[in-house]
């Protein structure tokens, strides 16, 4: 495919969206309309225009042309609508969730096209549907399908892949294990997360297969290393030696994990087949560190247990949970940060006594959103421009396997920063 066939260089689907609306005002700030050709997409016109004038309206710095952003409709379900979305674009940004919902169209529309395509899936179970539905096809026709764009799992995966470059670069050796440890102060969750995370749990409940694909930690392998042993997610307390800290279970290591196995493959296993990856939360050191840990643990546990249960799940969908469209007011997007601290270990020839490598993987606004939204964005960028440093030239791929180390100078200067060094050998 060639990008300057196209009208467009992205086109953002879902922009009326809580998620979408943070996307285009990103996209709006960072390149206005001048230094991006972009178009807004949703399924309702007079809402798209009442985004399009709000960022016109509110970016009086950037240049935004009100007239220059098209607004292009079509719905999740309506085939027709989105091939005609498709051809007219070199990548599609969709932030239109759930995706095992209302995403399946989409990527179909994309692979026929030709036209790459990124969003902010953390369903593993959707996105192994999409890879036995479409890798082939758009392997052949190279078109880069690449989901888990934001916070998971871009900190974890690319974060990996800079870590392992800068161990190679440096030590002369990749790591045989990398241990993610995930710092977030502040942040919340979006009605369009929730209802994600609450329909994972009623697919899984209702179906045998659903279960079995998120207990697996190849979930996303490709079929030749399926089956190879792997570590699950960790589930209790742990205290960490190498990075002197209590640890807890991080609830999106489930998706994270299985993506960063998926990359090692996808790349042809440049990190060994016998690499491992795992992550956790970071609690700190001590007593109070360790209760805290232990808390985050069981609260987790309850809230896994509470939303396994059709009827509780149900409760807390329709009264305690957000809506769809709503989620953290601008004080906790702003007021809020997040660090992922990667700690890679190896041991080689000239280091037989071993060897320690670190990346810190860094954002100043919350995780899910504010610096999801760069992410997301900087990512559909890189994919329009051909800013892309990877062996595979198409399939249903991953942040690291599908972009690679350019998404990182994309989003310097962004408040996404990654830092990597050596710390012992
Ligand atoms: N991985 C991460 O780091 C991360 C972070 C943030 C969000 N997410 C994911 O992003 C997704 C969106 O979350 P959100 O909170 O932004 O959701 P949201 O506010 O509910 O937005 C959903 C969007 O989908 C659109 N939509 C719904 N039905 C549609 C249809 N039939 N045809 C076309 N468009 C349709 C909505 O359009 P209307 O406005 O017209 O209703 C809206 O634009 C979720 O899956 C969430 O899990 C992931």
């Amino acid at each position: 495919m060639s990008d300057h066939d196209r009208e467009y260089e992205i086109v953002l689907w879902g922009a009326t969206g809580f998620t979408g609306g943070l996307v285009a005002e990103y996209l709006a700030d960072r390149y206005g309309t001048t230094d991006l050709d972009w178009a807004l997409a949703g399924r309702d016109e007079r809402r798209l225009a009442a985004v399009r004038d709000s960022l016109a309206d509110s970016n009086s710095d950037a240049d935004v042309d009100a007239d220059a952003l098209d607004l292009l409709t079509g719905d999740a379900f309506d085939q027709d609508s989105l091939d005609a979305i498709a051809e007219q674009t070199a990548v599609v940004i969709s932030t239109v969730g759930p995706y095992a919902r209302f995403g399946s169209h989409l990527v179909a529309a994309c692979v026929d096209a030709g036209t790459h395509y990124c969003d902010l899936s953390g369903e593993v179970h959707w996105m192994r549907e999409m890879i036995d539905e479409h890798h082939d096809a758009a392997r052949e026709n190279g078109t880069r399908i690449v989901h888990g764009c934001g916070f998971d799992s871009v900190p974890s995966d690319v974060g990996t892949l800079f870590l392992q470059s800068h161990a190679e670069e440096t030590v002369g050796a990749y790591c045989d294990e990398v241990r993610g440890f995930v710092s977030i102060r502040g942040g919340s969750f979006s009605g369009g997360t929730i209802a994600s995370m609450v329909e994972m749990y009623e697919m899984a409940s209702e179906d045998r297969e659903v279960r079995r694909l998120l207990a697996d930690p190849r979930a996303l392998d490709p079929p030749e290393s399926r089956g190879a042993p792997a570590d699950r997610p960790q589930r209790g307390v742990a205290y960490d030696r190498d990075a002197d800290t209590w640890t807890a279970p991080f609830v999106m290591a489930q998706i994270n994990e299985p993506v960063v196995r998926r990359s090692n493959a996808l790349l042809g296993h440049p990190w060994g087949h016998t690499f491992r990856y795992g992550e956790s939360l970071r609690t700190g050191q001590g007593v109070k560190a360790a209760a805290t840990a232990a808390g985050l643990a069981v609260g987790q546990g309850l809230l896994a247990g509470a939303l396994s249960v059709g009827p509780v799940r149900e409760l807390l969908d329709r009264y305690v949970l957000p809506e769809a469209g709503e989620g953290p007011d601008r004080e906790t997007i702003e007021g809020s940060s997040f660090e992922v601290r990667l700690v890679g270990t190896g041991a080689s020839d000239d280091h037989p006594s071993g060897f320690t490598v670190e990346a810190r993987v860094r954002g100043d606004r919350d995780p899910g959103y504010g610096s999801t939204a760069r992410m997301l964005g900087e990512s559909a960028v890189c994919l329009a421009r051909g800013e892309v440093d990877s062996p595979v030239e198409g399939g249903v791929l991953t942040p690291a396997s599908g972009i690679g180390l350019p998404l990182i100078d994309r989003l310097e200067g962004t408040g996404v920063s990654f830092e990597a060094e050596v710390v012992d050998d």
